[in-house]
């Protein structure tokens, strides 16, 4: 009986001693990552605009791309308090005390949106890059314009700190946390695309719906999101229009929407909409096991 609880113990002491070594690691691969700094090297030009048109443009994009985390009046908030993933806050993106716009240059702004890389060279972490990265150079404007027209809120958020949960999934690839390693540094900003060219611009703005249904639109598992190709192969686009609209699928069940943003989807036009259903269906399906 000694003898076996004695086994026992060594084996529980050196599976004990493994993890440790291995989140050690782990911690350490995590943190040079993180600590790295960035340097931009593709050129761009920015002409913000001051017409309310284009600034209203910019506010559509922040309602449905960055208001779910910078929240509706820009200033940011607790974005993760799980002791596992740290405290993080998402950044105020207004004029007021320690906002983005008062501290930051046009090109700055830009730099943090499409690159994920901050004024000192540190790359953001928590922020989303799949459609981040694809904003035109347009639209990178008009969003830019909002942030500087929005009313200024005065916040004063701690540095961000970082837990074990989030470093085992930074380290082991599982969440593109970091726009800066997963985008490169010279690749120039994407070019206009004209809302005319329906498949392109179709295109252009799926781009936001594979940050949750992936790059092929066949469903994250760990996301627990769907896959689009059954909607896309088998509903007509009245279903669609209805399923990203209301959130009400052809079953008559009603998506959540804090899981699948619809009610964002209604700032789109008819046009916009239709442009989307339009590239979905002109692509290949892809077909799962
Ligand atoms: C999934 C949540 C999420 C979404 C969506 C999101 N952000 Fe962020 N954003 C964050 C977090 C978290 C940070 C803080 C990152 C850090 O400090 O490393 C941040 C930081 C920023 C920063 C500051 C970076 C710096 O230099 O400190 C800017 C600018 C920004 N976001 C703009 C945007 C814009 C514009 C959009 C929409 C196109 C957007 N974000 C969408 C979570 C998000
Ligand atoms: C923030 C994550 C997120 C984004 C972004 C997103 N979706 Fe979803 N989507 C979900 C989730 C989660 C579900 C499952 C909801 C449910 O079943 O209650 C879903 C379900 C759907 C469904 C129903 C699929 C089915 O067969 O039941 C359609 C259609 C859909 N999304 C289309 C889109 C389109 C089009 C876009 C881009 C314009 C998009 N989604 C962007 C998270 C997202």
């Amino acid at each position: 009986m000694k003898r076996v609880l004695k086994w026992i113990g060594i084996v529980i002491g050196g599976l004990l001693g493994v993890i440790i070594l291995a989140y050690g690691v782990m911690w350490a691969v995590s943190a040079s990552r993180l600590n790295r700094t960035y340097e931009v090297t593709a050129n761009f030009n920015l002409n913000i605009p001051t017409d309310p048109e284009r600034i209203a443009a910019g506010e559509k994009l922040f309602t449905i791309y960055c208001e779910s985390c910078h929240d509706a009046n820009l200033a940011g908030e607790l974005f993760s308090e799980d002791p596992a993933f740290g405290e993080i806050y998402s950044a105020n993106l207004t004029g007021g005390e320690n906002g983005i716009s008062r501290r930051y240059s046009d090109e700055e702004i830009a730099r943090a949106i499409w690159y994920g890389v901050k004024q000192d060279g540190s790359p953001t972490v928590g922020m989303p890059y799949e459609f981040n990265h694809g904003i035109h150079v347009g639209d990178m404007e008009n969003l830019i314009a909002y942030l500087r027209s929005a009313p200024p809120v005065d916040t004063n958020y701690p540095p961000p700190s970082y837990g074990p949960m989030l470093r085992v999934f930074h380290t082991a690839n599982l969440f593109p946390l970091v726009t800066a390693e997963n985008v490169a540094m010279s690749q120039p900003p994407p070019a206009i695309v004209s809302p005319d060219d329906t498949l392109a611009y179709g295109a252009y703005l799926s781009v936001f719906c594979t940050a949750c249904h992936g790059p092929d639109f066949t469903g994250i598992a760990i996301a627990e999101t769907p896959s689009l190709w059954t909607a896309v192969t088998t509903w007509t686009e009245a279903e669609f229009e209805r399923a990203i609209t209301t959130g009400v699928l052809p079953d008559g069940r009603q998506m959540d929407p804090e899981m699948m943003p619809w009610p964002s989807f209604n700032l789109y036009t008819e046009a916009e909409r239709h442009a989307i259903w339009a590239y979905l269906q002109s692509l290949e399906p892809v077909v799962q096991e």
